[in-house]
């Protein structure tokens, strides 16, 4: 389950400092990697015997997420979706036990519409101020990376929302919960939002990893708006392929209130339109080498969709709403 939890622990244990910074005080020297073991991420080391910078010790159990929607809400600015594709979400750093902490250094906050809006989604957790200054992609611009920035308008594509304000979303909410991307891991040479560009790549690393529409499609299950697909066949299809149960998640209505789940007098109440799935996976070392082995999603939430025979709508995209991407996959 995805239960969000108060920080404590590994944190607190290393300084108390009221500044919202996952590790406050760590040094930014001697993170050769290199040198170190590269532990696995789960079960999590403890961050006062290995360098945390080398081997993720905050939230080790790593969610590659992907969404499928069928319009963005941005079509007439040009925001489409990439043809024969899932978009990006991003790449989340639980906890080992699947609970999960959130925005985890507000020096970092590039989010404009933090969500929630405090730390621990509780009234009495710390605000998170919305950002208000130039957007998240213009980081890129100092480090000359406009194929990077390329790549995330084709892929990285927001739901309702700008793209900018998405990655930056993902960036604030969830990268500065992972301890390797932390500011003093870049050495005492850092330049600013160097952070940013790193987990950019690495969410990018794991999404190419997973290619969901090309797995389903080998099975011969295509978006379509007159078959409906088993959940079964779904979730076997991509364990195949990925070597752990991913969680799989559906929205639209519960398949007990469509005609088919009336007419059938059927007690599930799943939802029926398939919109996102999430890979898990434990690395050695850095998450950012992507050596990484596969795991299942936690058996208590494999799934929000509809498990009835043909009860699961994989939707063609709106016509206006996807194009080629310009660049590859
Ligand atoms: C860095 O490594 C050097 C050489 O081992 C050591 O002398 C120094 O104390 C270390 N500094 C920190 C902050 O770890
Ligand atoms: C899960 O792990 C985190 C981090 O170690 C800890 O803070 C939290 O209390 C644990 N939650 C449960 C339900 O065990
Ligand atoms: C957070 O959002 C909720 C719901 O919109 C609102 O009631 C609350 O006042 C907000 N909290 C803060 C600290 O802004
Ligand atoms: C914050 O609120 C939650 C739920 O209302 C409560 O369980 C928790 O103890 C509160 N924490 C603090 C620090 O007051
Ligand atoms: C922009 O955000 C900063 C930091 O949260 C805040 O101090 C400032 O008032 C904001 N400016 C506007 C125009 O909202
Ligand atoms: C569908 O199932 C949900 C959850 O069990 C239930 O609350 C709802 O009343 C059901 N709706 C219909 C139309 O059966
Ligand atoms: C559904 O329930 C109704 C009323 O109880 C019954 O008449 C009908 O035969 C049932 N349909 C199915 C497919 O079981
Ligand atoms: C397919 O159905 C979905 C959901 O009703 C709709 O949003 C989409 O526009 C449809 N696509 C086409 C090509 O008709
Ligand atoms: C989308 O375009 C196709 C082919 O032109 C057409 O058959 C279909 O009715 C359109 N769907 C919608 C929802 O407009």
């Amino acid at each position: 389950m995805r239960i969000p939890v108060v920080k404590i622990g590994a944190a607190a244990l290393l300084a108390s400092s009221t500044s919202a910074q996952l590790y406050p005080g760590q040094s930014a020297l001697n993170h050769t990697c290199q040198l170190q073991k590269p532990l696995l991420s789960c079960p999590s080391s403890d961050p006062s015997k290995v360098d945390s910078c080398c081997v993720e010790t905050f939230g080790g159990l790593l969610l590659t997420t992907q969404f499928w929607n069928t319009y963005t809400g941005g079509e007439t600015e040009g925001q489409l979706l990439p043809k024969d594709t899932f978009t990006l979400h991003g790449l989340w750093p639980d906890f080992c036990n699947g609970t999960y902490t959130q925005y985890c250094d507000l020096t970092r906050q590039y989010d404009p519409i933090p969500s929630p809006n405090t730390t621990t989604g509780l009234p009495n957790g710390t605000f998170v101020p919305p950002y208000n200054g130039s957007n998240i992609g213009t980081f890129l611009e100092p480090f000359g990376r406009y194929d990077l920035l390329e790549y995330m308008n084709a892929y990285w594509v927001a739901w309702r929302q700008d793209n900018p304000g998405f990655w930056a979303h993902e960036f604030s909410k969830h990268a500065t919960c992972f301890s390797t991307f932390n500011i003093p891991c870049y050495g005492p040479q850092y330049r600013l939002h160097e952070d940013v560009v790193d987990f950019f790549e690495t969410a990018i690393k794991y999404y190419k990893r997973f290619p969901t529409f090309k797995w389903l499609e080998e099975a011969e299950i295509t978006p379509s708006n007159k078959t409906g697909y088993t959940y079964a066949t779904i979730r076997d299809v991509l364990f195949e392929n990925h070597g752990g149960v991913p969680f799989i998640g559906c929205n639209g209505p519960r398949y007990n209130t469509t005609a088919a789940g009336r007419a059938a007098n059927s007690t599930d109440s799943g939802f029926t339109a398939l919109s996102e799935i999430w890979y898990y996976e434990y690395a050695y070392g850095r998450p950012q080498e992507g050596n990484t082995i596969p795991t299942s999603a936690a058996p208590t939430y494999l799934t929000n969709c509809a498990k009835a025979p043909g009860a699961i709508n994989y939707y063609q995209r709106s016509n206006g709403s996807e194009r080629v991407p310009s660049v590859p996959y």
